[in-house]
């Protein structure tokens, strides 16, 4: 699965990148990350990317010419092979929320591409027919859509074959788990790992975990 960033700060995505787990999936070649920054489709001297809104109002908006060309080049890269698998993705807290469900839809594209709004917006037109559809993480605001493409995208790649290493489990375990020392002092208390984990009683094991879930 190929994901396709566009920002105009792709060194966001560098330490993030290069962290274990995706650069792993990056090398079995299960998936292909690539930040973007938005001003290389920019053709004026200041590589400018937004501009004043229409109507007046304070700050300024992405512009849609350099979305445009970015979402045209990066869906041409994969033409050749299987563009209706493509997904054009816009970050904004109007969007629609971003669920496990949402997840694993998306998780079926063979290519996704990241459209990070930033300043105050992103002109109206990137979202009305440029993006296939519009995201928020949450009920809040972030200063722009990079994270939330990390989330996305942290997200989705899990459910990729192959992704999680048949040891690692690829849901996380929903029931408390400790691990050593069996005691420790926490603000002067002892604290300690429930008793029956430490035994070998699989039945009892099983009905403390269910209970704790
Ligand atoms: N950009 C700003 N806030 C956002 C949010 N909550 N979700 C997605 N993109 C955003």
């Amino acid at each position: 699965m190929r994901f396709d960033i566009i920002s105009i700060f792709p060194e966001i995505f560098d330490g993030w990148l290069s962290q274990s787990l995706l650069a792993r999936g990056q090398k079995k070649k299960i998936l292909k990350l690539t930040a973007h920054n938005l001003r290389d489709w920019t053709d004026d001297k200041h590589k400018t990317v937004d501009d004043r809104p229409f109507g007046g109002g304070p700050g300024m908006l992405m512009k849609v010419e350099p979305i445009m060309k970015a979402v045209e080049s990066l869906k041409s890269k994969v033409k050749s092979k299987k563009s209706e698998k493509a997904r054009v993705i816009l970050f904004s807290p109007r969007g629609k929320k971003f669920t496990q469900t949402e997840a694993k839809r998306l998780a079926k594209y063979d290519q996704l591409i990241l459209i990070c709004g930033r300043y105050e917006g992103v002109d109206e037109r990137v979202a009305d027919y440029l993006a296939d559809e519009t995201l928020s993480i949450g009920d809040y605001v972030l200063n722009g859509g990079e994270v939330a493409a990390m989330v996305i995208i942290e997200t989705v790649v899990r459910m990729l074959p192959g992704f999680i290493a048949k040891t690692e489990s690829a849901v996380k375990a929903d029931h408390a788990q400790y691990t050593r020392p069996e005691e420790i002092l926490i603000a002067g208390k002892k604290r300690a790992v429930p008793k029956v984990l430490l035994g070998g009683d699989h039945k009892k094991i099983a009905l403390w975990r269910e209970k704790h879930s």
